[in-house]
């Protein structure tokens, strides 16, 4: 099984490349069947969703606008509880139909805050599609309404995903080696 080491920490594959690019493709598909013909933003939120957004776009081949804001919860490889908000979003969302994109949704208090900012922006509606969702770790208000896969509470770096920065150049998706 390939590995990877970043820093003190040992990491197996879990999500191989290939099985990432058909899950976003199959989650492409449902969200245009949702939003096509409608005044869509997609709001992504950094730094973990920049390959999500990046290659979910290819396959968005209807008329949406795409933002970003930048927050940060982690410290190492526990959330840390606190959310800070790194980079505001500079849009107006009156009237929009607005996706929020995440890398994983874990504990949910990262998404919890975001909604809390969003939900005062007067949106026509408010959806939230994860790559990645931690079901035994949500203790959130909100979950995902659209998610590629439901995965164990393990923690898990590449495609994005970083552990205190190392990682997010990985084509494929690894679990820490317990
Ligand atoms: P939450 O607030 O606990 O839901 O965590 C949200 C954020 O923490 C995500 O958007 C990620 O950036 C980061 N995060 C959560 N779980 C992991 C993981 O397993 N690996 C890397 N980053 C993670
Ligand atoms: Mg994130």
């Amino acid at each position: 099984m390939p590995s990877v080491t970043l820093y003190d920490k040992e990491f197996t594959l879990y999500l191989e490349e290939e099985k990432i690019q058909n899950a976003i493709a199959k989650m492409a598909k449902e969200l245009t069947e949702e939003y096509a013909g409608k005044d869509v933003v997609f709001v992504g939120v950094l730094n973990g969703c920049f390959r999500f957004i990046s290659d979910l776009m290819k396959y968005i081949d209807f008329n949406a606008e795409i933002n970003f804001i930048k927050l940060s919860s982690y410290r190492g490889t526990e959330s840390s509880g606190k959310i800070s908000d790194l980079m505001s979003l500079n849009t107006d969302l009156q009237n929009k139909h607005v996706v929020i994109l995440e890398d994983i949704v874990d504990t949910g208090h990262t998404l919890d805050y975001l909604m809390e900012i969003l939900k005062e922006k007067n949106a026509a509606s408010l959806k939230v599609a994860s790559l990645l969702y931690k079901p035994d770790a949500f203790i959130g208000k909100t979950k995902p309404d659209y998610t590629a896969f439901d995965i164990p509470n393990l923690f898990v770096v590449g495609y994005g995903l970083d552990y205190d920065g190392l990682g997010r150049n990985l084509n494929d998706i690894y679990q820490i080696k317990s």
